[in-house]
């Protein structure tokens, strides 16, 4: 493969029997070299700034209008990309919310690739795939078999497709036709602490960013359900049609839980659409003992739509969000839209509707089912569960574990997966100093390479926040985390 064909009609796929040989014999050491990759994980530092010749090479370069070859592209992956990721597959990130993804997963997103289908829909087995991964996470979530949904790239396209569904089945009027000015101003309800995907579902929605009425959370981080109820009786007062609330299984702060039950009741008095923005809380609920253990999960089998993401706490590769909705053709009623080319015939390729691409925005769509339905299939289901059940009982640990800790100080209480914390010695005043502090802890806990923690300000206190959604977390993993934030904390960085 070194003599590089340069005529323009060079052929894409291999051509000779050499050439086939030598792309599988690449292919196989990829293989080899990810897996190992992906074993020795925990050896790497979590995080490592890119050197300037590494970032050089990898922005502000030519067109390359001639290749290099298969083996010097791969190359300059394994040199100058492989080595400067994020780090979420390190055993010890807990930056913002970010899943881990697994080896078998990876050999299934080739496999995807090598299939390379479009899951608009059509008559072929992908598609049946996605309609069965459906219908397995709304029945573990308590929802209708028949429930509707999809699989989307992430939490943010759930909630904007979820919200959609919402804006249009409770509208009052025909807001497909006619345009958001063709009624009442609208408006959708969510505590203090939802997520900005929402803000932006709003906004793109066309209802602005002052028709999310931001509600305020009690100490707990919840949303307090009078003061939503008062502010829904004052915008119906004032003209103003309430449509949605989304409630929070989760927040990104904190983990908080919304009362599901008690929003589902409100909005089942009020008409109002229940949306459940479960980015990585919603997969709590697969878990009888933590549904059992907390009753504010409770209502979530009640909810009109829920937007959850597998690339989260279902440990599996970027990217993948579900939407889920109640009533089997919510989704279709707001983005089924009629053409020619598009219409079922008797027989072939395309006898039965779109029925993807009449759920959401997208007609192209790749084949994600795969990487759940071969990882449930190989592992069961139960393996990721007791994983999930296993970072609520790190987060908790870690939690008793600041509490012991005279220098550490709990900023939030520990609902679910997510520690809040910060360095403060006995006798430091509450303030810039104090928040100037915890970031430059942070930021030399990151450089550090040891441990990737994000951050959060909670009450104007500036806090380090572990967000455990790792398989490959163990507790002492966590114990490195305090132990270093108390050497960082004591050394040159102290007060
Ligand atoms: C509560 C919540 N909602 C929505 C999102 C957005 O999900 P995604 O990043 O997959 O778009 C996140 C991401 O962290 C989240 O935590």
């Amino acid at each position: 493969m070194t003599d590089r064909d340069t005529s323009p009609t060079s052929a894409l796929d291999p051509q000779t029997p050499e050439e086939w040989a030598a792309l599988r014999q690449l292919g196989h050491r990829m293989v080899d070299e990810m897996v190992e990759h992906l074993r020795t994980v925990r050896e790497r530092p979590v995080w490592q700034s890119m050197p300037d010749p590494v970032r050089q090479a990898l922005t502000d370069q030519p067109v390359p209008r001639q290749g290099v070859g298969e083996e010097a592209a791969y190359t300059a992956f394994r040199e100058q990309i492989l080595p400067y990721p994020l780090g979420n597959t390190h055993p010890r990130f807990w930056g913002w919310v970010n899943g881990t993804g697994t080896p078998l997963a990876m050999l299934a997103e080739m496999l995807t690739a090598g299939m390379n289908t479009n899951v608009g829909g059509f008559d072929q087995s992908a598609t049946l795939v996605e309609r069965q991964v459906i219908a397995w996470l709304a029945e573990l979530l308590g929802f209708p078999k028949d429930a509707g949904g999809l699989l989307l790239s992430g939490g943010s396209m759930a909630n904007v497709v979820a919200l959609a569904a919402a804006r249009n089945a409770r509208a009052g009027f025909d807001i497909r036709a006619e345009g958001i000015h063709g009624g009442p101003p609208l408006a959708v309800y969510a505590s203090n602490q939802v997520h900005n995907s929402v803000t932006k579902a709003v906004e793109l929605l066309g209802l602005g960013r002052r028709a999310l009425r931001l509600t305020p959370v009690g100490e707990d981080w919840t949303v307090d359900v009078e003061a939503l109820r008062a502010q829904i009786r004052a915008d119906r007062a004032a003209g103003i049609h309430p449509v949605c609330v989304v409630a929070n299984a989760g927040t990104v702060n904190t983990g908080a839980l919304d009362d599901l039950d008690a929003l589902a009741d409100l909005c089942t008095e009020d008409g109002l659409w229940l949306h459940v923005d479960g980015a990585f809380g919603a997969l709590a609920a697969l878990s009888p003992a933590l549904l059992q253990s907390r009753p504010a999960l409770h209502g979530l089998a009640r909810a009109d739509s829920v937007a959850f993401d597998l690339h989260k706490w279902m440990y599996l590769p970027y990217e993948a969000g579900c939407t889920l909705v109640r009533r089997p053709d919510a989704l279709g009623d707001s983005f089924r839209a009629p053409a020619s080319y598009l219409t079922p015939i008797e027989g072939g390729v395309l006898k039965t509707p779109m029925v993807f691409a009449e759920q959401g925005l997208q007609l192209s769509r790749g084949f994600r089912a795969l990487k759940v339905w071969l990882s449930w299939k190989a592992h069961g289901i139960d393996r990721y569960i007791r994983a999930i059940e296993r970072n609520v009982e790190q987060a908790a640990s870690l939690g008793r574990r600041i509490e012991r800790e005279p220098e550490l100080e709990l900023l939030a209480p520990v609902p679910l997966n997510i520690v809040c914390f910060r360095y403060r010695p006995e006798g430091t005043a509450e303030g810039d100093a104090l928040n100037g502090l915890n970031q430059r802890l942070l930021v030399a806990l990151q450089e550090s390479g040891v441990a990737v923690p994000s951050s959060t300000v909670l009450h104007d206190r500036f806090a380090i926040r572990v967000a455990i959604t790792n398989h490959r977390t163990a507790l002492e993993d966590l114990d490195l985390l305090v132990e270093e934030v108390l050497r960082l904390g004591r050394g040159s960085l102290g007060p």
